[in-house]
């Protein structure tokens, strides 16, 4: 009996996603700078490298903070 692998899940588990090609920067790295203090865009940009060339990342990378800092606010307590 043999199980069939999924070899393009298998693939992306092994390579992660770049969400920035021209850095080589990935959306876990992203996360990670975040949950490390980058509290603000300019932070995460200069901490990570993303989106410092072409620039056609930023919008994605926007995309992830935004989202990452919408979820840390609603773990906040409300006033
Ligand atoms: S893809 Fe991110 S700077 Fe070019």
């Amino acid at each position: 009996m043999s199980e069939e692998i999924d070899l393009s899940s298998l693939y992306a588990m092994m390579r992660p996603k770049k969400v920035c090609l021209c850095k080589s920067v990935t959306e876990a790295q992203l996360v990670a700078a975040i949950e490390n203090g980058c509290d603000t865009l300019e932070k995460l940009i200069e901490t990570t490298h993303a989106s410092t060339n072409c620039g056609t990342c930023s919008g994605s990378v926007r995309a992830i903070f935004n989202r990452e800092m919408e979820k840390r606010k609603e773990g906040l307590p409300k006033p």
